[in-house]
C-alpha cells in the first residue's frame, strides 16, 4: 500500500522533480569531497600518492561508495530525460501562456544539452583516470595525472577539462535555481539562504576543479612560472 504510493508520487512530475534535485545534491557532495582530495595534488606528487595510497586500504568502502554513486547518478538521469519528455509533451495541452511554455521547455532543453557534455566528459575522465588507477598496478598516481598520453600534459585533455567545469557551473546553477522554485521558497529566508549557499557548489566547485587542470595543463605545461 504504502509502497504503491510511493511508486505513484515517484512517477508524478513533482516527485520526479524531488529525486532529480535531491540526486543532484548528493552528487554535488561526492563532487566537495572529491575536490578536497584533489587539492592535495598542490602539495607535491609524495603527497598526492600518499593520498591515493591511502584510499586503497579501504577498497570496500569505495566500492560501495562507487556503486551508490552509480545509482544517485543514474537516477538523476533517468529522472531528467523523463521530465524533459514529459515537458516537451505538455508544450501541446498546456493552458500556461505560451511564454511561460517556451521559457521552461528551453531551460529543460538547455539542461538536457550541458548535461550531455558533462556526461561524454564524465565518460572520458573515468575511461582515463579511474580506469587507469584501478588497472595499471602502479603508484605514481600523480605521475598519471599530468601524463600526455591522457592527462593534463595533453593540450586536448586539459581544454576538455576547462570546457567541461564552466559548463558544470551553469548546470548547477539552474539546478539549484530550478530546485528551489520546485519547492516554493524561492522569495523566502531559507530560500535566499539556500541560494547563497549554493554559490559554494556551482561557483566555487566548478571554479576549484578548473584551477587544478589550469595550473597543469597551461601554466605548468606550457612552463608559464
Ligand atoms: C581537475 C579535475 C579532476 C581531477 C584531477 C580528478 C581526478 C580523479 C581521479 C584521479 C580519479 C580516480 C580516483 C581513484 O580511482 O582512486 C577520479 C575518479 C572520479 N572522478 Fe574525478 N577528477 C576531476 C574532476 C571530476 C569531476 C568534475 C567529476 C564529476 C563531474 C568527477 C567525477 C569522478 C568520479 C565519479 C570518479 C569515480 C569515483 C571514484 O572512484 O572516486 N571528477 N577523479
Amino acid at each position: 500500500m504504502l509502497l504503491n504510493q510511493l511508486k505513484i508520487f515517484i512517477s508524478s512530475t513533482i516527485g520526479k522533480k524531488i529525486v532529480v534535485a535531491s540526486t543532484g545534491l548528493l552528487f554535488c557532495l561526492f563532487l566537495l569531497a572529491h575536490l578536497a582530495n584533489n587539492f592535495v595534488i598542490y602539495t607535491g606528487a609524495e603527497n598526492f600518492n600518499f593520498l591515493v595510497k591511502s584510499l586503497e586500504k579501504i577498497k570496500p568502502l569505495i566500492r560501495l561508495a562507487e556503486v551508490m554513486l552509480v545509482l544517485i547518478l543514474g537516477s538523476h538521469i533517468y529522472n531528467s530525460i523523463t521530465l524533459a519528455l514529459k515537458s516537451k509533451k505538455a508544450k501541446g495541452i498546456t493552458n500556461r501562456s505560451k511564454i511561460d511554455v517556451a521559457n521552461a521547455s528551453l531551460s529543460s532543453r538547455t539542461m538536457v544539452f550541458t548535461g550531455s557534455i558533462l556526461f561524454i566528459f564524465l565518460t572520458v575522465h573515468l575511461s582515463t583516470f579511474w580506469y587507469t588507477f584501478q588497472t595499471s598496478g602502479r603508484h605514481d598516481y600523480y605521475f598519471m595525472v599530468t601524463s600526455e598520453s591522457f592527462g593534463f600534459g595533453n593540450i586536448l585533455i586539459t581544454s576538455l577539462y576547462l570546457l567541461a567545469m564552466i559548463i558544470l557551473g551553469f548546470h548547477l546553477r539552474h539546478g539549484f535555481q530550478s530546485a528551489i522554485k520546485t519547492l516554493g521558497i524561492g522569495n523566502t529566508t531559507l530560500g535566499k539562504l539556500l541560494s547563497l549557499l549554493s554559490v559554494v557548489f556551482w561557483l566555487l566547485v566548478p571554479a576549484g576543479f578548473f584551477s587544478i587542470a589550469f595550473w597543469f595543463g597551461i601554466v605548468k605545461h606550457f612552463g608559464l612560472v
